[in-house]
């Protein structure tokens, strides 16, 4: 897997920084050609002499000063090294780092590049317990997370400061085999594939200040668009109101109502090579909303509004289905898989992903979830909880396999 592959380190202040000339060695034994840039802290801990001898090639850490390796020009050395590498793997990753790139900081090359390339970044964060655990560093973690960076988990035990707890480098086999398994995951083996994904709720109108729409927070259906980009797909993600960030290298379009959203995948359909319908489309709109505000009445103790139903796009992809691969989704309360493969053969659909409520570690706003995929011949496979990011390649993989 690491044969032939271009992997650039980033090394930052940390103590850890000494084990990264291991992993370097390990990686370049493995086969692949390694550049390492590090931070100004990070040579205090580790001169960049260790890390050229260890890599076969000039270390960089400043944006300015001229070397050979990089053959490049100061002005483009950073957009040099972010088209140049297949993967980015910082490590150790400092806590002050990690908040520089949730943030999107970029005061020195590091940073610039951890901003600047499209390519997988994997981050092995390693720092003191305290800091690790601190809700900040969490958060900034979780953000990364959600934008489809990889974080090896840091192993628990004591630290260079005697203290105890999670945050520690972990060895160096592990992270071998990490960056083995990020490889493997973003080969671009969806290359060459159209993708259309929709997420989030549909909101329907009462009048111009309310709405009737499902709980959905779009989370899911933004992990299975940023997962596909990565994995070389050209990728159009139809959006409900959500408040996310657009993942790099997707054509989002965004959408208010079920109306809409028929409209934007009809129109988007066409080339596509799998359409997967993440999005909670609402069934019932209001038959015909209020131009102005509903005032309440002094004396109406109850307002009936009345509904009429949505087109349901999946149905209609369904019944003109020519060799588009079609993926529904399904959130039950009850009789959850009998409902979700009644839902997949009246649909016309390849596979189904079945959401649950009631499971820990599942639900509208969690960062995690637990689904079970039903394929069409009724087989189905319960995966564990994980995050959405492994989700959406899970549900990928499958897809893959259908195309
Ligand atoms: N869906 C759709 N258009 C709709 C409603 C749903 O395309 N108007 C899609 C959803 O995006 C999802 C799948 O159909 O992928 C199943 O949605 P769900 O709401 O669970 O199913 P419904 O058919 O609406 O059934 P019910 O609400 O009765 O469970």
């Amino acid at each position: 897997m690491l044969r032939g592959k271009h992997i650039l380190i980033g090394v930052t202040g940390g103590i850890a920084a000494y084990k990264v000339c291991y992993l370097v060695r390990e990686l370049v034994k493995g086969g692949a050609d390694v550049k390492v840039v590090m931070t100004e802290a990070a040579t205090k801990f580790v001169t960049p002499l260790t890390f050229s001898a260890l890599s076969g090639h000039d270390t960089v850490s400043d944006l300015w000063t001229s070397n050979q390796s990089t053959n490049s020009e100061i002005g483009t050395r950073h957009i040099d090294l972010a088209n140049w590498c297949d993967l980015f793997v910082i490590a150790p990753a400092s806590a002050n780092t990690i908040a520089k790139i949730a943030s999107g900081q970029s005061d020195n090359l590091l940073t610039v590049l951890a901003l600047a390339t499209t390519r997988p970044l994997v981050l092995a964060p390693a720092m003191d317990a305290d800091m690790f655990i601190n809700p900040v560093t969490q958060k900034n973690l979780a953000t990364l997370k959600e934008r489809g960076c990889f974080v090896i988990p840091p192993a628990e035990g004591e630290h260079a400061s005697g203290l105890r707890g999670p945050g520690r480098f972990p060895d160096i086999d592990p992270i071998v085999h990490f960056i083995e398994d990020v490889l493997n995951k973003v080969t671009q083996d969806l290359k060459g594939k159209k993708i259309l994904v929709t997420a989030g709720p549909t909101y329907e109108a009462i009048d111009p200040v309310r709405f009737v729409g499902n709980r959905s927070s779009g989370k899911m259906g933004f992990a299975i668009a940023n997962a596909a980009a990565l994995r070389g797909a050209t990728v159009t993600l139809v959006a409900g109101p959500v408040h996310l960030e657009t993942p790099r290298n997707v054509k989002r379009v965004d959408v208010e109502s079920a109306k809409h959203m028929y409209d934007a995948v009809m129109e988007h359909v066409k080339k596509a090579d799998a359409v997967i319908m993440a999005a909670a489309v609402a069934d019932y709109a209001p038959v015909s909303p209020a131009k102005q505000k509903i005032k309440k009445q002094a004396k109406q103790e109850t307002l009936e509004l009345s509904l009429a139903s949505t087109p349901d796009i999946l149905a209609s992809l369904g019944e003109k289905k020519k060799g588009t691969t079609l993926v529904g989704f399904a959130l039950e309360t009850e009789n959850g898989l009998a409902n979700a493969k009644e839902k997949l053969k009246k649909k016309n659909l390849d596979l189904i992903v079945l959401n649950s409520l009631s499971d820990e570690g599942a639900g509208f706003e969690s960062d995690t979830n637990v689904v079970t995929i039903i394929d069409k011949k009724g087989k189905s496979e319960k995966l564990p909880t994980l995050p959405k990011f492994d989700v959406a390649n899970e549900i990928l993989d499958r897809v893959k396999k259908l195309l």
